[in-house]
């Protein structure tokens, strides 16, 4: 079940003027390959929110093509960096080749390992913004780990938290292990008083929650 009535989502897509020919070539990849990639709105809404927090250190959670690492480092300033973790070393390989042709190689380190050791690594508030797209059964210890590891004013963003509409009306067999881990994930996020949160209905949902500082 699409999030958005198909024609509204076409919609937006073709008001998408940021995405360059090798980002289309990268995402056409991911398509010829079976592998998933974020769909160019929500990509275009993860640079538009690093920018909008003045994000110069973010990491991502599930590297894959690179496709949505290109959008966010794209968004970086000149001396911005992105960790992009991915588990599956012909991908890692794969992604470096595309962050080098979409120019920000520079930018980018593509670390390989599981998700669920690199954070623990990772120091307090050492981190802008954090998105997570990785397996979705831990999401909600990413999610904590999230709130850890990004600033006050940073973000926790979290790609697939509609899961296609699954999370409003999946009940009894039908609710995965994954699906059960994703709504818990968007109950945290919307009960945490340490952020404010939403889920823009964007690509399969991006989750977006903003750390809050101390005072009002
Ligand atoms: C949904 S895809 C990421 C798509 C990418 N963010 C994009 O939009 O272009 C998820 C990726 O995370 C990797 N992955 C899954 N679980 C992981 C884990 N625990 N640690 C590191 N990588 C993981 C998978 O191999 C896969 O390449």
């Amino acid at each position: 079940m699409p999030i958005l009535d198909e024609a509204v989502a076409e919609y937006t897509r073709g008001l998408v003027r940021h995405e360059d020919d090798v980002q289309r070539a990268v995402r056409r990849r991911a398509r010829e390959l079976g592998v998933p990639a974020i769909a160019p709105e929500a990509g275009l809404a993860l640079q538009l929110l690093c920018r909008a927090v003045g994000a110069r250190r973010v990491l991502e959670l599930g590297t894959c093509t690179g496709y949505s690492g290109i959008w966010i480092a794209r968004g970086l300033p000149p001396d911005g960096q992105l960790e992009t973790v991915e588990f599956d070393s012909r991908r890692a390989a794969m992604a470096r080749e595309h962050f080098r042709q979409a120019g920000v190689a520079d930018q980018v380190t593509v670390t390989i390992g599981d998700a669920r050791d690199i954070l623990s690594q990772r120091a307090d508030g050492s981190f802008d913004a954090v998105f997570i797209d990785a397996d979705k059964e831990p999401y909600p210890r990413y999610y904590q780990e999230g709130v850890r590891l990004v600033r006050s004013g940073g973000l926790i963003l979290a790609d697939n938290v509609l899961s296609h509409g699954r999370v409003a009306t999946a009940e009894g067999g039908l609710v995965s292990s994954s699906l059960e881990a994703i709504r818990r994930y968007n109950e945290t996020a919307a009960t945490d008083p340490q952020v404010l949160a939403t889920i823009l209905p964007v690509g399969d949902g991006l989750g977006v929650a903003l750390k809050l500082g101390p005072g009002p």
